[in-house]
């Protein structure tokens, strides 16, 4: 139940206060995001996490979201622009490691994803690896708001100049979505104290028994 205390408190940040967020709480959301499901369990993005306040103005040159260079930190979604044989490699090899078992008894799992993964065209493989990506947003928005840390997911953003500046095509990684963290700065966020607006959850779901 506090969860869901947790996510009506949140609410997509547009006013933050120069307040920094602590070192263990940045850590908390991160392991958290890290722990996020993706398919095959291959997580194919990686996270930036800024805090430069030089770079982070820069990032935010070209935005009408002011929370870019405003907030403690944000968070730069990036994936990568393919999936290869050896990332699906990378997995199997971390697998046979944490389960303890031979990288030769996962042959079947190597093949099966290499496979599934290099039949498909490198822009369907791109599509799926951007949808991982936002699965790991989702997963730090609810880490942030279990943190009591202000949180703005964020698409309004020049994706062209942030691979620049970070150097993420060296990387083969594009940046996809941005998550700012900080706190709300009460007296100028006109949606700090503005109830939610959802739909029930009656109209989301059909329960079918
Ligand atoms: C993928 C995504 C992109 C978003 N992009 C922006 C954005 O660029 N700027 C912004 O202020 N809010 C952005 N939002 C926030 C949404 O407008 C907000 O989540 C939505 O209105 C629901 O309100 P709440 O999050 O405050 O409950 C984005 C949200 C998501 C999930």
């Amino acid at each position: 139940m506090d969860l869901i205390q947790d996510l009506n408190w949140r609410y997509a940040t547009k006013s933050y206060s120069n307040k920094k967020i602590s070192k263990e709480k940045l850590d908390f959301i991160l392991e958290a995001t890290n722990l996020s499901a993706s398919s095959v369990g291959l997580q194919p993005y990686r996270i930036f996490a800024i805090d430069n306040a030089g770079l982070k103005t820069k990032l935010g040159a070209n935005s009408f979201n002011k929370q870019i260079a405003q907030s403690s930190h944000l968070l730069v979604f990036a994936t990568y622009n393919k999936v290869t044989t050896q990332h699906v490699r990378d997995l199997v090899n971390l697998t046979a490691e944490k389960q303890g078992v031979t990288v030769e008894s996962l042959n079947e799992l190597f093949t099966a994803a290499n496979t599934y993964f290099t039949g498909r065209s490198d822009e369907e493989n791109k599509l799926w690896a951007e949808r991982q990506t936002y699965i790991a947003l989702g997963t730090a928005l609810i880490a942030a708001a279990n943190a009591k840390v202000d949180a703005t997911p964020m698409e309004g953003f020049d994706a062209q100049l942030f691979d620049e500046l970070l150097g993420l095509k060296e990387k083969d990684l594009h940046s996809v979505v941005i998550l700012s963290l900080g706190y709300r700065d009460e007296i100028n966020d006109y949606l700090a104290n503005l109830p939610k607006v959802r739909i029930s959850v009656g109209e989301m779901v059909t329960k079918i028994s």
